[in-house]
């Protein structure tokens, strides 16, 4: 029996671990483990390799993912859906675990309509925005960077008496933002999720000035830059026009995507892999996506995950409302 693994869309801290541990638990089940390198483009082109212990030597600890990634287009083609289902038989796979988001498992999703070739998805993506699942790996690593950085942009900020707005990936989700906001104690949150009163705030921060506040430090989201939200640029011209206060902004960028994952991630890619192979080694014969709920792991149809718009939850929204206001 034979099983590959690979990595597709955006990469996350915690693919390595996931990989490593992919390799160790088919060998330990006597099934035969393949890499499948560069993502759906790879699938396409053939780059699968037989994976050795030597392979994922000394990863766990590093980010991104050794077998790389890829955003395909071409896979939207039967034809060239075709030629990555020849490239699998080739070796003798029929099971797949994908890791990645809700574009990877509908893709694959097709290759199983297609050609019956059974998947498990493992959602792993910074963005926590899968709907059915309460966390993606790479979240906690993600966070911990951000974390990192507003703490020392907290420091040079407190020193100049000066406001930080600090932007966070997370593409139309704002929970990278709401949960840094939360956790670094922001006075301000900007995420397409919550409603938010300018008037409101200008008054509230103006009166903690007068009282001795000396630094603000802002948390918001990209997607805020897209839609209904005010953009980066904006909230820190309001800031200095409005508020009066000296600004500056940091826009974190890729360096939320990389990083050694951590104690959590590790144990997370661990778990959400030795499940997915066991639910391949069963009488599993379609495409599911392992989802992490309540403490619990399960397995739902990509129908399921693709039901609905990810919604964050209620109770941390509430957390962040008085900096909203
Ligand atoms: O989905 C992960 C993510 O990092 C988003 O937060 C961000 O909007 C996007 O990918 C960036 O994509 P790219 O790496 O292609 O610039």
């Amino acid at each position: 029996m034979a099983i590959a693994i690979m990595t597709s869309g955006g990469d996350c801290a915690g693919m390595n671990p996931a990989i490593k541990q992919f390799v160790d638990y088919c060998y330990t089940n006597e099934v035969q483990p393949y890499l499948i390198y560069d993502g759906l483009e790879g699938l396409i082109d053939g780059a699968i390799k037989a994976a050795t212990y030597e392979d994922v030597a000394g990863i766990m600890h590093e980010g991104g993912t050794k077998i790389r990634s890829s955003r395909s287009k071409r896979f939207f083609e039967y034809e060239y859906r075709k030629q990555a289902f020849e490239n699998l038989q080739k070796h003798g796979i029929d099971k797949i675990v994908i890791l990645g988001g809700d574009g990877s498992f509908r893709a694959l999703n097709q290759f199983h309509k297609d050609f019956g070739v059974n998947f498990v998805g493992i959602p792993a993506t910074i963005d926590n925005d899968i709907y059915g699942t309460e966390y993606c790996l790479g979240v906690d690593t993600a966070l911990n960077i951000i974390r990192q950085a507003t703490d020392a942009v907290r420091d040079t900020s407190a020193s100049f008496r000066r406001a930080c707005v600090i932007e966070t990936m997370g593409r139309d989700c704002g929970y990278l933002a709401l949960v840094s906001a939360i956790t670094c104690g922001a006075e301000i949150c900007i995420i397409p999720e919550l409603e938010y009163d300018l008037d409101s705030i200008g008054k509230r921060l103006k009166g903690e000035l007068a009282n001795g506040r000396k630094y603000i430090v802002c948390l918001v989201a990209e997607g805020c830059n897209k839609d209904k939200c005010i953009s980066t640029p904006n909230l820190v011209r309001w800031l200095e026009e409005d508020i009066g206060i000296e600004t500056r902004a940091t826009i974190l960028g890729h360096v939320q995507r990389g990083g050694n994952p951590t104690v959590f991630d590790r144990l997370m890619a661990s778990e959400f892999v030795s499940y997915s192979i066991d639910k391949l080694l069963s009488d599993h014969k379609e495409g599911s996506v392992i989802v992490y709920k309540k403490s619990e792991f399960e397995f739902v149809s990509i129908e399921h995950v693709n039901s609905q718009k990810y919604k964050i939850r209620e109770d941390l929204l509430e957390l962040a409302k008085r900096l909203v206001n």
